[in-house]
């Protein structure tokens, strides 16, 4: 099943992208006409996932350019540039966002000196369309390396959602999972529901299910059971920053990796290179804190005593000693011996 997770709309020169909060019950896309309707699908995870949040950022400012009223250049540059600080600011864990974001931006600085504002538009686009269509033929190369890693046989355990909805497609830990059963090994996953946003069975569950490969979903505070049983062969999560010491995913994946180590089985992080920040450390990068009702409440329903105080981080950061590699569209590498980023 082919399916786009974010996509540039030419005739309403908008956005266009599945929204995902409303996954599993509808499939069923969105139209974003503004920066500010796209910093709000983004804090509110209707496009999310690391690459995904690329894509957004590099369309986002592609939106800026071709809604921006201006015809001179140095205006149109000026107001991109506002746009593009907004973008990159929505949310803060994921390197993806404001790479793609300063992509495009380096994309337009080199033509500045240059280009009518037609250009610009065009430049700004162009760029955003390239890494698009980058991250998807990405996907598939980081897929066929992960891949070699997998037995025919093996039940892979998997947290939140690094599939093709987190990516522009395929998906990066997913996508591993998709090139092995390609090859025809027997794959199946464990996925974790991921509290408290769900998006391992709210999404990683979905699309499991609809490409036929075999999932059992289980609460996050069941992973140390399953693997105590001998019910897990390999670990693999994605990634939303990897820094010089340690990879940022999903709040949970942490304590996954240290459930594989103390069960001896391999932990693995699928990530594009677009996902390394190695100027950093840990202690240099802020973890996202979310509203304090995404535990409290469920949908409707109260959980929790609706003034409880509440410590909602979304995402944690698992020291580079707990991965057993990382797999990437240039190689598997072992922890700290980086990719040369040339
Ligand atoms: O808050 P989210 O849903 O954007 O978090 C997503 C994750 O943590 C993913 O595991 C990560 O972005 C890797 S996506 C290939």
């Amino acid at each position: 099943m082919s399916l786009r997770t974010i996509w540039w709309d030419d005739e309403n020169r908008a956005i266009g992208m599945i929204d995902q909060t409303l996954l599993p019950e509808r499939l069923e896309n969105i139209e974003v006409g503004s920066v500010e309707q796209l910093c709000e699908a983004i804090l509110a995870l209707r496009v999310r996932g690391a690459p995904a949040l690329g894509a957004a950022g590099a369309y986002g400012v592609a939106l800026a350019a071709a809604r921006s009223e201006a015809t001179d250049p140095v205006a149109l540059l000026d107001e991109v540039q506002k746009a593009a600080g907004i973008i990159r600011a929505a949310r803060p864990t994921a390197v993806n966002l404001s790479w793609g974001v300063d992509r495009v931006m380096q994309a337009l600085n080199k033509i500045r000196e240059s280009a009518d504002s037609d250009e610009i538009r065009a430049a700004a686009l162009a760029e955003a369309e390239s890494i698009a269509e980058e991250d998807l033929a990405i996907n598939r190369v980081l897929g066929d390396v992960g891949a070699s890693l997998l037995e025919d046989g093996d039940v892979v355990l998997t947290h939140c959602n690094a599939g093709r909805l987190a990516c522009v497609g395929w998906g990066t830990a997913l996508g591993v999972i998709r090139s092995a059963v390609a090859e025809g090994k027997n794959t199946s996953v464990y996925s974790c529901e991921t509290r408290p946003l769900h998006q391992g069975s709210r999404l990683t569950a979905w699309e499991l299910s609809e490409d036929n490969i075999p999932v059992t979903l289980i609460c996050d505070n069941m992973a140390g059971m399953v693997m105590r049983q001998g019910l897990v062969d390999k670990v693999i999560v994605g990634a939303d920053r990897i820094t010089k010491d340690a990879v940022f995913n999903k709040i949970g994946t942490y304590s996954h990796a240290v459930l594989a180590k103390a069960h001896g089985i391999p932990f693995y992080v699928a990530a594009p290179i677009s996902t390394f920040d190695l100027s950093h450390k840990e202690k240099d990068v802020e973890i996202e804190e979310r509203d304090a009702d995404e535990i409290r409440r469920l949908g409707n329903k109260q959980l929790a005593p609706p003034e409880v105080k509440v410590y909602n981080p979304a995402f944690d950061a698992t020291p580079l000693d707990l991965v057993t590699a990382i797999i990437t569209e240039r190689g598997i590498y072992r922890p700290l011996e980086m990719p040369d980023l040339e």
